[in-house]
């Protein structure tokens, strides 16, 4: 299997996942620092106040990619680390913290990838709006023009937005991330927002970045009918619309999809089809041509109608499960990597996450800590990603979710999806087995000779 000598073998982390401190150094709060202090929020009833002390021990860290041999590291900036206000004064010392941290992975041979945004909105702009109102996409504009002025000299591959379907979706519609609202129409006004913000955020980096690569990362989620049911086939066609296209569509000059619109028109969360938050001139922002699209790949969908009468379902989920409840299905990361190619052609693809959770034993003095299903999902999944480059998919790097165990949103640190164990008392680091067998894929630069 041939991933190609450049191929950007990395892992990849987020600001409010790792880093704690967050009162260090002049941040300001964000929206998760808020909705964890809300009793019920996160199961385990406790937040990214600490994590894994990145923000100290990022030294550390950076030892241990080394150690792994990584060409690439994807990590987030905190917005309210660098502008706690959400926009206006920079925080010197909030940025300098990225300068450093960069400086030490160029040395390190590490090829930084920047996302501007993961899910750490500054509580301010949220309390004056938050992303259903436009000034939130002003403000990230304002804000991905100062970060990129100032690291722009050595960040070369910028990434703008972190899944744009959660942003909206589970924050403004379900409520079960940060915000925290259940707002079904504001909901579509927060991805509009989302999705135009991007647009004008490629704008400042390639005004700033010279040679920069850039682009946004969606999680997507390919949708299959449960049985060969014209029922089922509307379901499928439902669940790629609401997930995929949506986000696809436009960011490709498409605009929205007009069955999406219908099907949103009927569930109330539009009222009407010119959608008023869509301005003039707006689809052209959100269709700025990008140097790549980040694919982050986790799950399927068997899509099935709920109408009685169906047709018995004969496509059923596997029961391999990973400890978040997620089917284990390599082949729909092969399968959406293809079709986002022939039908979106991307000039190049990055899978910008992709990993697995379980329950794994702690370490216990001898040896890696034993976690064959991770070490095997990742196997299946890079055999995945492989026959894609074999079909043509020009995909130029895959990061791994995640160097080490993090602070898991609503899950709070009950799932470990780190290819490094954080034992969280003494903020130690030790590889799991998967790290060495990930080690040993990038020392070879593939699969070949892994038995
Ligand atoms: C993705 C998020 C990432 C992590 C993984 C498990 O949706 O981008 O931060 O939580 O899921």
């Amino acid at each position: 299997m041939n991933f190609g000598d450049d191929f950007a073998w990395g892992v990849a982390t987020a600001a409010y996942q790792i880093e704690g401190a967050v009162r260090e150094d002049g941040r300001g709060e964000s929206i998760w620092d808020r909705f964890c202090a809300t009793p019920g929020n996160v199961v385990d009833g406790s937040s990214g106040a600490d994590a894994c002390d990145h923000y100290r021990l990022w030294r550390r860290d950076v030892a241990h990619m080394k150690w792994l041999g990584l060409r690439a590291y994807r990590f987030s900036l905190a917005w309210p680390r660098i502008l706690p206000g959400g926009k206006g004064l920079v925080n010197e010392r909030g940025l300098a913290f990225y300068e450093r941290l960069v400086d030490a992975l160029l040395e390190a041979g590490i090829e930084p990838y920047v996302t501007l945004y993961h899910w750490d909105l500054p509580q301010v702009l949220e309390d004056a709006g938050g992303w259903p109102a436009r000034a939130t996409a002003e403000a990230f504009a304002e804000y991905a023009n100062a970060v990129t002025r100032r690291l722009g000299d050595r960040v070369k591959h910028w990434i703008t937005h972190n899944e744009p379907w959660c942003v909206s979706m589970l924050g403004y519609r379900d409520g079960i991330q940060a915000p925290g609202h259940k707002m079904p129409a504001a909901a579509l006004a927060a991805a509009h927002h989302v999705l135009l913000s991007h647009g004008w955020a490629m704008h400042a980096i390639r005004a700033n970045v010279r040679a920069a690569r850039a682009g946004i990362a969606l999680n997507l989620v390919p949708a299959e009918p449960a049985s060969a049911s014209a029922a089922d086939a509307d379901a499928c066609r439902a669940s790629d619309g609401a997930a995929n296209r949506w986000f696809l569509d436009p960011l490709y000059g498409r605009g929205y999809p007009v069955d999406v619109i219908a099907d949103r028109l009927r569930d109330g969360s539009l009222a009407s089809s010119t959608m008023p938050f869509a301005l003039r001139g707006d689809f052209e922002a959100i269709a700025t041509p990008t140097d790549f699209l980040g694919i982050n790949y986790y799950m399927r969908d068997i899509a099935r109608s709920s109408l009685p009468d169906n047709e018995p379902a004969t496509v059923r989920p596997t029961d391999e499960l990973t400890a978040m409840g997620w089917e284990v299905w390599p082949d729909g990361l092969e399968g959406i990597l293809r079709r986002v190619h022939e039908r979106y052609a991307p000039p190049a693809i990055y899978v910008t996450e992709n990993g697995a959770a379980y329950d794994d034993p702690g370490p216990n003095g001898q040896g890696p800590v034993a976690d064959p299903a991770r070490t095997s999902y990742l196997e299946r999944h890079l055999r995945a990603a492989g026959r894609a480059i074999a079909a043509g998919v020009p995909l130029k790097g895959y990061f791994l979710w995640s160097l080490m165990d993090n602070f898991e949103w609503s899950c709070g640190y009950t799932k470990r999806f780190g290819i490094l164990w954080t034992d969280y008392a003494t903020q130690e680091r030790s590889p799991k087995e998967s790290a060495h067998f990930y080690r040993g894929v990038i020392a070879r630069g593939g699969l070949g000779g892994v038995p």
